[in-house]
């Protein structure tokens, strides 16, 4: 198994950090277009072996695709961060040419790869990946929802004084502090709904914190978060390569379900081999729909962007 992380910035070298502690590949190759950057993470992390207890061989590239032949899975992180005060939406017109020409790079020495893509927008990167590439949609996976609900999680876990390995916790929809959909009418501590357990004011206040989630952290580390993009990125990978079929929401094209056409967006999916493996329809209430529906909307514009400044 061969894994390739793409960007060896602060989310990259986090997602690769997180994939060799958890020994699931023979190589992880970090590519970076800054000189030598990709090498000095490499030889770094690779000298955490011995203390760390693996065998993954780390191998750094500067922008030479020709060493992520043959990956299994890559891991797209490229592109710029956000800087406090700014959305991820203000990202797109520089990260769509860098992603799509990642993407184009890493088919030309992988044709059978499955993409995460972590840069953002990432709803927008996901569907530009599909689209650009051609590849069929199953091989393409935005992680935004799998993150959105680890942070739904911790502020769950804080208000409810509980473990967060016990919540059953989801957040579907897009990836941006207005679009993103934690789904509390559904969450749960070892099965009973925390609207039991918790005010409505209380959940209001945990759903709004989860919604800002990657911006508060803009705001206090001056620039986007990596720990838990880096984990989220990780935990998809190793869903595939263990072929574990486990439940995340990631973004994915949907071709009817949810009754959404040619959008790429957050919703419940199996990962496993060969990506994402099935949709999980979830049933919304009239309010969820409402805003899935807003959020889908919010979706189509921002890709309607990739064709004026991208
Ligand atoms: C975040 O929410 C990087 O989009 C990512 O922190």
């Amino acid at each position: 198994m061969k894994i390739t992380v793409v960007g060896a910035g602060a989310v990259g070298a986090s997602v690769a950090d997180d994939i060799i502690r958890k020994e699931i590949c023979e190589e992880l190759v970090l590519l970076d277009i800054k000189e030598g950057f990709s090498e000095g993470k490499a030889l770094d992390l690779t000298q955490t072996a011995s203390l760390l207890g693996f065998d993954t061989k780390v191998v750094g590239s500067t922008n030479d695709y020709s060493k992520t032949a043959n990956s299994n899975v890559v891991v797209v992180t490229s592109g710029i961060p956000r800087k406090p005060g700014m959305t991820r939406e203000e990202l797109i017109g520089i990260n769509a040419g860098i992603v799509k020409n990642v993407c184009e790079n890493i088919l030309k020495y992988s044709k059978d790869a499955i993409f995460v893509i972590i840069s953002n927008p990432m709803d927008t990167m996901t569907y530009l990946a599909l689209k650009s590439t051609g590849i069929p949609k199953n091989r393409i996976i935005g992680m935004g929802g799998t993150l959105d609900s680890a942070r739904f999680k911790t502020y769950l876990s804080l208000a409810l004084n509980c473990s967060q390995g016990d919540l059953q916790a989801m957040v579907i929809g897009g990836h941006g502090d207005t679009t993103m959909i934690p789904l509390v009418s559904k969450a749960t501590l070892q099965g009973v709904p925390v609207s039991k357990l918790l005010s409505k004011e209380t959940l209001d206040k945990v759903a709004a914190d989860t919604m800002v989630g990657g911006a508060t952290l803009t705001a206090l580390l001056g620039t986007s978060a990596w720990y838990a993009p880096g984990a989220a990125g990780m935990a998809l990978v190793e869903s595939i390569v263990r072929d574990e079929k486990k439940i995340h929401p990631c973004c994915v094209y949907l071709e009817g379900e949810y009754g959404q056409k040619d959008i790429c967006i957050g919703v419940p999916v199996v990962i496993g081999k060969n990506g994402w493996e099935k949709i999980i329809e979830l049933e919304l209430n009239s309010d969820e729909q409402e805003l899935f529906q807003k959020s889908v909307d919010a979706v189509r514009n921002m890709n309607a962007l990739l064709q004026t400044q991208a």
